[in-house]
């Protein structure tokens, strides 16, 4: 039998969401992005720990380059009795892989590395082709980079669908599109995405990515949940918001007792979004998860929170940029379209 801490959630306390395929999908799981402060020995002891405490959902990519360390963790839970079924594994593929060949490839590997026979979610990670370097700087550049080009996508798109049909992908899903990618991906998918992963946080809400997300009928999972405090220097800036030194939010946290990022996950998962925080320590990963379980915030501390909104993008991609783009803005079709794109 799968063995728990004495003080771990019970997993079917945690609330669900089900997604238009009826898979069953838990409402918060543990990121698994070391970013360039954690390497993948102490991220897969926290996936050890995060499973033993009740956590349910990983959230993987191959980029992230720890899925090997992973992998012996899940397949020790698993010949411990963890059910596969009671599991769900997201994994990305990277922007170096789009070609359909290596879509295939690189979503063996991420199984192969992870021990598993199939994903319950395959997300393409971001909309370019464009690679940087891990751990590069701020101000990287690769000049082989393109803007999103949509037919290539499409054959991106297509190469997640065939993994679909053989049956290693259960929901296929992308990440940091925007309305207008979107609505193009979904006239020309022959299988539609089953789950939006996207930057989300009080300061940065997202409401009408958010909205029409959903009224598609995707889930939108919510990535640096807490703003992400850890993130590398490449992805911070001066003018940044540190959303757990807000004032609402603080004045609600210390209303309940409990320290800001709980805050945040409580209003994710009461928004109706799928947050994925990230930690290696147990007290925080066991605390996060038991929040979203307990002492509901109000209808008008929610609307209190909807009013930290500050349009706060800090993950702005712009090491993605190719020769030409004006700013990282051109990244998420700031002005409702998409650079060069005339369709
Ligand atoms: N699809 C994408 O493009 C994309 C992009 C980015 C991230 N992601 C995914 O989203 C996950 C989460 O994002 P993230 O890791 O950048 O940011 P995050 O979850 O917002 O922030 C994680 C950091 O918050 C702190 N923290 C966690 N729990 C806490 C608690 N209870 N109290 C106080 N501090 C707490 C920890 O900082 P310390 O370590 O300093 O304690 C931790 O490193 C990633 O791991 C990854 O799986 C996806």
């Amino acid at each position: 039998m799968f063995r728990m801490y004495s003080d771990a959630v019970d997993p079917s306390k945690v609330p669900q969401r089900i997604l238009s395929t009826g898979d069953v999908m838990p409402g918060i799981g543990l990121g698994t992005f070391g970013s360039d402060k954690y390497g993948p020995a102490e991220i897969a002891e926290a996936v050890r720990g995060a499973l033993r405490s009740g956590y349910r959902l990983i959230d993987c990519a191959a980029c992230y380059g720890n899925e090997d360390a992973i992998g012996p963790v899940f397949r020790e839970a698993f010949s411990e009795g963890l059910d596969r079924k009671d599991l769900f594994v997201i994994s990305k593929v990277w922007n170096d892989a789009h070609s359909p060949e290596a879509v295939a490839a690189s979503c063996r590997r991420s199984l192969r590395d992870l021990g598993l026979d199939y994903f319950d979610a395959y997300l393409v990670h971001w909309p370019f082709p464009n690679y940087h370097a891990p751990g590069c700087d701020g101000d990287a550049r690769n000049p082989d980079s393109r803007p999103y080009i949509h037919e290539e996508f499409m054959e991106t798109w297509g190469a997640v669908e065939q993994l679909v049909r053989e049956g290693l992908v259960r929901n296929p899903g992308v990440s940091n599109v925007t309305i207008p990618k979107l609505k193009l991906i979904l006239r020309d998918a022959s299988v539609r995405p089953v789950l939006n992963e996207m930057e989300l946080h009080p300061s940065f809400q997202q409401g009408e990515l958010f909205q029409f997300t959903l009224d598609q009928g995707i889930q939108p999972v919510g990535y640096c949940p807490l703003g992400s405090p850890s993130r590398p220097e490449r992805d911070r800036s001066e003018d940044d918001v540190n959303d757990m030194e807000m004032p609402a939010l603080r004045k609600i946290a210390e209303r309940h007792g409990v320290h800001p990022a709980l805050i945040c996950l409580k209003w994710a998962v009461q928004r109706g979004q799928v947050p994925i925080p990230f930690s290696v320590k147990a007290p925080q990963y066991l605390s996060n998860l038991k929040a979203v379980t307990e002492d509901p915030l109000t209808a008008e501390e929610l609307n209190d929170l909807r009013g930290c909104d500050r349009n706060a993008r800090m993950i702005k991609g712009q090491v993605f940029l190719w020769p030409g783009a004006k700013s990282w803005l051109d990244l998420w079709d700031a002005d409702g379209r998409i650079p060069g794109w005339e369709g």
